[in-house]
């Protein structure tokens, strides 16, 4: 019985929605309070018991690839000035036996394209896919729920929530039919539709567990919604082979791919972290006071 060991991090979208900041640093590298979303995204694949990680990255991702590496002129530096609570922190960022693979995908082709880039690295195994601007709060990690959900059905398994049918063309929207708690077998899926062609308001969020055919399904597909080679496209074909799953989650969700949901994060995050969330709660009951004043 195969586990899931192995994740695809798709970090190589340009990340207009945020310029000026992710002009010469990738939005994956943004941070909520003092993590970067790329680390959130990780510890919850690590959550979930994954030990390789394979990041498909494009031009000016290199922070990325420096901020998962060993630092070590500034752990030299922390260790001659006797700051052992930050040198924990800068070692502990990846913990041992987990392995990076860094993979470039040189053209913009879309997510199913980014996804088939690591086909090889991936190999003949079922793999996690995690959209690092999807950032979920919950616990157990959403990627430890699914992976359990896979250990059981045995199958690719989509992380879906309800949205407003008037968001359908953000998102992959499954048609789907309940078989248990948390769980549907989805009998349809479309990327992006209009409020009236959506199936129904079940979204996917980016979150996938998938069976290593998928790769034989993007190898064949054509570009899609917005021209692109689309993950959702390839998981529509692999249905007419497979069972696949949509999982309904517990947990919140941040998208951090927009700045009113990153504002969001950064408010909750903020007013929890060991460190300022006392003062930040404090401070934002007189935002509160003024405001009603
Ligand atoms: C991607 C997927 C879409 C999915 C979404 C979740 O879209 O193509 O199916 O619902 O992620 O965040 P993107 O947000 O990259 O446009």
């Amino acid at each position: 019985m195969k586990k899931v060991r192995k994740v695809v991090f798709p970090v190589a979208g340009l990340g207009t929605r945020f310029l000026p900041a992710t002009k010469a640093s990738p939005k994956e590298m943004l941070t909520v309070v003092d993590k970067p979303l790329i680390q959130y995204a990780v510890e919850e694949a690590i959550a979930a018991g994954i030990t390789d990680l394979v990041f498909v990255t494009g031009r000016s991702k290199r922070a990325i690839e420096d901020h998962f590496d060993k630092a070590f002129e500034l752990e030299t530096e922390l260790e001659r000035k006797g700051k052992t609570d930050m040198l924990d922190v800068v070692r502990n960022i990846l913990p041992r036996g987990v392995n990076c693979v860094y993979i470039r995908q040189s053209e913009a082709l879309g997510l199913g394209h980014a996804v088939l880039c690591a086909r090889e690295v991936v190999g003949d195994e079922p793999f996690a896919v995690v959209l690092a601007d999807d950032l979920l709060d919950a616990n157990p990690a959403v990627m430890k729920q699914m992976t359990d959900a896979y250990d059981y059905y045995r199958c690719s398994v989509l992380a879906v929530q309800e949205v407003p049918l008037e968001d359908s063309r953000s998102y992959g929207i499954v048609a789907a039919r309940p078989i248990g708690e948390r769980v549907e077998q989805v009998s349809g899926i479309v990327e992006k539709p209009s409020p009236k062609e959506a199936p129904s308001n079940l979204a996917v969020v980016g979150r996938y567990i998938l069976t290593p055919r998928i790769f034989h399904h993007l190898a064949e597909s054509k570009p899609g919604a917005g021209g692109e080679i689309q993950l959702t496209d390839g998981i529509a074909a692999l249905l007419s082979e497979e069972q696949i799953l949509a999982y309904r989650y517990q947990g919140t969700r941040y998208d951090c791919g927009s700045k009113l949901g990153y504002l969001k994060a950064t408010t909750v995050f903020g007013q929890r972290h060991p460190d300022v969330g006392t003062e930040y709660r404090a401070y934002l009951a007189t935002l509160d006071t003024a405001e009603t004043a």
